[in-house]
C-alpha cells in the first residue's frame, strides 16, 4: 500500500478528469495540484507498438480523430500509429463539452481551460517522467487491447519503459482486470505493487471466500460494507472505483476502504479536510 495523506488514499481517476481532459498530462498535473495521493491511468498500444495513455477502444470521444480521419471509422486506437495519434487534439472536446460542469462552476478558470486546446495524447514514458518529476505515484491500468494488438506483450513493454525512466518501484502500481498479467508482474518485479481489479461487468457477483492478491480495486456498487470489513480483518486492502458521491465516500471510509478512485479528487479532499479525516 502506498502512503497517504488522509484516512483514505485519494486516487485521481484518469488524472483529475473532472478538471481536465482525461488521461492527459494536464489532468495528471491538476490531480497533483489539488493534492491527490496518486493518479490512475489506462495503458494502450498503438498500431506500431508504442505505449500511450488511452481509455476507450475508439479515439472518437476524446480526440478529434473523426474529423481528422473521416474514413477511418470506428477509429480504434490500435489501428493508428503513434505519429498519427500525436497529431490529434485530445483537449478541445473537454473545453467544448465541460463533461463534469467544472468549467461552468468556476473550478477551472478560462485561461486554464484555454490551455487544454491542442493537448496531446501522452505516451506512457511521458506519464512516468512527469510522475518522477513531481515525486508522485502512478497507477498504470493494463487494459485488454483491441485487435490487431490483442496479443501484444504488454507486461514486458510496460516494465521496459519503467526501467528506462528509473521511476522507483514504490511510486508505481500496476492494476488490471487481467490477473494473469499481474502474476507476471509479481514474478518479474516483486517490489512493484499489483492491484487486482474486479467488477469488469457491472453486475457480476463477487466471491470473497478466497483471495489471491493483497489489494483489490473493486467496482464500488458490488461490495458491501460488511464484506469490506471482513476483508480488512483478513489484511486484504480494498480500493473502490469510481466513486464520485459524498455519501458513498463516507460509508466506504467508515467500512475501512484504503483508497478511493474518483473523478473529483478536489471534492473528496475538501470533504476529508472538513471532517478532519
Ligand atoms: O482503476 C479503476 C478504473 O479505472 C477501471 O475502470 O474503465 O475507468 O478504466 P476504467
Ligand atoms: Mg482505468
Amino acid at each position: 500500500m502506498k502512503s497517504k495523506t488522509h484516512k483514505v488514499a485519494v486516487i485521481a481517476h484518469r488524472g483529475a478528469r473532472s478538471l481536465a481532459p482525461e488521461n492527459t498530462l494536464a489532468a495528471a498535473r491538476r490531480g497533483y495540484e489539488v493534492g491527490a495521493d496518486m493518479w490512475e491511468t489506462d495503458v494502450a498500444v498503438t498500431a506500431d507498438g508504442e505505449l500511450i495513455l488511452f481509455h476507450d477502444d475508439s479515439l472518437a470521444r476524446t480526440t478529434d480523430a473523426a474529423e481528422r480521419f473521416p474514413d477511418r471509422a470506428p477509429w480504434t486506437f490500435t489501428t493508428f500509429t503513434l505519429a498519427e495519434i500525436r497529431t490529434l487534439d485530445a483537449g478541445s472536446w473537454f473545453v467544448r463539452q465541460d463533461p463534469y460542469g467544472q468549467i461552468a462552476a468556476g473550478a477551472v478558470d478560462p485561461a486554464t481551460a484555454a490551455s487544454y486546446i491542442g493537448e496531446r495524447v501522452p505516451t506512457v514514458r511521458e506519464a512516468l517522467q512527469l510522475t518522477k518529476e513531481l515525486n508522485w505515484c502512478i497507477n498504470l491500468e493494463l487494459k485488454r487491447q483491441p485487435a490487431p494488438q490483442e496479443h501484444f506483450p504488454l507486461v514486458d513493454a510496460v516494465l521496459k519503459v519503467i526501467d528506462e525512466v528509473h521511476l522507483p518501484d514504490d511510486q508505481i502500481i500496476i492494476s488490471s482486470f487481467n490477473h494473469a498479467w499481474l502474476r507476471q508482474v509479481a514474478a518479474m518485479r516483486p517490489r512493484i505493487e499489483c492491484e487486482a481489479l474486479v467488477g469488469f461487468s457491472k453486475t457480476e457477483p463477487l466471491q470473497w471466500e478466497k483471495t489471491e492478491f493483497g489489494v483489490y480495486n473493486v467496482r464500488y456498487t458490488l461490495i458491501t460494507p460488511e464484506e469490506m470489513r471482513a476483508l480488512a480483518a483478513r489484511g486484504v486492502a480494498v480500493n473502490l472505483f469510481t466513486v464520485n458521491d459524498e455519501e458513498a465516500w463516507r460509508q466506504e471510509i467508515e467500512a475501512g476502504a484504503v483508497g478511493i478512485i474518483t473523478d473529483f479528487p478536489q471534492k473528496l479532499i475538501a470533504m476529508l479536510e472538513a471532517n478532519s479525516l
